[in-house]
């Protein structure tokens, strides 16, 4: 199988130039070569969304990207974030912060075997970033979180504390929510 360079920045540190297999998927790129394995594996078929990263477009928007169906070459030169870099962490890597999103799931007793979960923190991470830049009107607060959380599946069947947990976020974030439409 024939190789290709693959460059980025994931977590904010600068990974390659690495040479992959040229059919090496995004989410195998992160777990194989990388060893994040925060990123799970569910269907590998696009459905699930437990393996959602996000990638910073170049406004600065954060994009969740299914890592199972994407080949990693189309990530060449991007900024990728994973589960492993929501938290803030010391110069060691020690986590000193939970972000507000993760603080919320644990609150909640969102997750249970967890498997969904990194998917559920990204898209939920995303959301937030979304609501900074066009904040939402109260009453559709429930709207916006169906929106971007609608499509993960979570065998566990945590959805309920999953959406009252972000719904938490937003509704405790100042500037996430107008005052009326
Ligand atoms: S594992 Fe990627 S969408 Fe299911
Ligand atoms: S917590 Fe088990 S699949 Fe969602």
């Amino acid at each position: 199988m024939a190789k290709i360079p693959v460059s980025m920045v994931v977590n904010g540190e600068r990974v390659g130039p690495v040479q992959v297999d040229e059919y090496t998927t995004l989410l195998d790129f992160l777990q194989e070569y990388l060893n994040l394995t925060g990123t799970k594996l569910g269907c590998g078929i696009g459905v699930c969304r437990a393996c959602t990263i996000l990638v910073e477009g170049n406004d600065g928007a954060l994009e969740p990207v299914r890592s199972c169906i994407n080949n990693v070459g189309r990530f060449n030169g991007s900024s990728v974030t994973t589960v492993e870099g929501q938290a803030q962490r010391n110069s060691n890597g020690e986590v000193l912060a939970l972000s507000p999103v993760q603080q919320a799931f644990l609150r909640n007793f969102s997750f249970q075997c967890g498997w969904c979960t990194a998917g559920f923190v990204n898209a939920a991470t995303a959301l937030i970033d979304d609501l900074r830049r066009r904040p939402v009107s109260a009453g559709k607060v429930e709207q916006v979180i169906e929106e971007a959380l609608g499509e993960h599946i979570c065998r566990c069947t945590g959805y309920v504390r999953y959406f009252r947990a972000v719904r938490e976020v937003i509704e405790s974030t100042p500037g996430l929510v107008k005052e009326a439409d």
